[in-house]
């Protein structure tokens, strides 16, 4: 491969034993210091080897990633807690509303009990880096949640104006909270689909990809077709394609490891287990929530596999 243009403003500082440094005093530089920041590895992998232990594979995490509904479901279930501490800030600027700060205030505690489990079930399953800058965000929320709960109990002894003042301190972590969560979502692409459909890529009809006596029959292999990456399994005489890059975190699935589901063949990423049918992609178990692209298959009379998106 050639040499790759170095983006500077993701790359931050080279050090000379050739460790990358985030280099401005600006919020996303301090959320890059924390992507590097190599000290919190050891809490890290505690306590997700304690969320692996308390939510093994299966229905109640994948409930928790929203491997049903088919998105993460954590990014949705935050506007439920944020929408309510917003809510009790605004409401603190005119007089008579102390009843429904309190209100709001409890179903804003309330509401993050789902919101934290989703979080935690998918922030075990991220890369180094992203588990390092998602630890920030979520003792962020932590310290926001006592805050606010802090201000509720306040309030309901009659301290006002303590209430008041724990409320504008819980908006200030949130905030801080809130911008971690955007630099996982939209900088890191946690939670984004890493294998996005590819018709729109592949011209209309069938392609030839290989010959079929080429492939190791039950063994998944890797094949491109154009710059389209691709899981390959040979099953006798009938071939299973599916794009190769996972769509929890662009894991390789040919490298991953077949088996049976329900009496259904599937493919489980080496990254972090996601399993998916190899018949048409979709999702047994997650983390991921996304379907893998699939194509359909056929033999041509020479022996060729011949391949068209689903
Ligand atoms: S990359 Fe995470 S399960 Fe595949």
């Amino acid at each position: 491969m050639g040499s790759q243009p170095v983006n500077r403003e993701r790359a931050g500082r080279i050090t000379r034993n050739g460790t990358r440094t985030a280099t401005r005093a600006h919020p996303v530089a301090l959320a890059e210091r924390l992507e590097l920041n190599s000290s919190l590895d050891k809490p890290i992998r505690r306590l997700t080897q304690a969320i692996h232990k308390i939510l093994p594979p299966g229905p109640l995490r994948n409930t928790l990633h929203g491997v049903q509904f088919g998105h993460p479901v954590h990014a949705p279930l935050t506007d439920l807690p944020i929408g309510a501490y917003c809510s009790v800030a605004l409401l603190d600027l005119f007089p008579g509303t102390q009843r429904a700060s309190r209100i709001l205030l409890t179903a804003g505690l309330v509401s993050n009990v789902p919101t934290a489990l989703t979080g935690l079930a998918d922030w075990s399953s991220l890369h180094r880096e992203q588990q390092r800058v998602g630890l920030g965000h979520a003792l962020l929320m932590g310290a926001t949640n006592l805050l606010f709960g802090a201000s509720l109990l306040a309030r309901t002894r009659g301290d006002h104006f303590a209430g008041r003042t724990l409320s504008l301190l819980g908006l200030t972590t949130m905030m801080a909270g809130s911008y971690l969560g955007g630099h996982l979502a939209f900088r890191q692409a946690v939670g984004a689909n890493h294998s996005p459909p590819v018709t729109h890529l592949i011209p209309l009809g069938w392609h030839d990809l290989c010959a079929l006596e080429e492939l190791p029959d039950g063994w998944p292999v890797h094949r491109s077709l154009g710059y389209i990456d691709l899981f390959v399994l040979r099953l006798g005489d009938e071939v299973r394609v599916l794009s190769d890059t996972c769509s929890h975190l662009a894991g390789p699935l040919h490298q991953g490891r077949v088996t049976r589901v329900h009496d259904e063949i599937c493919v489980v990423c080496p990254w972090h287990g996601s399993t998916f049918r190899v018949d048409d992609g979709s999702v047994v178990d997650g983390p991921a929530t996304s379907r893998q692209p699939a194509f359909d298959t056929r033999i041509s009379e020479t022996g060729i596999v011949q391949i068209r998106p689903m």
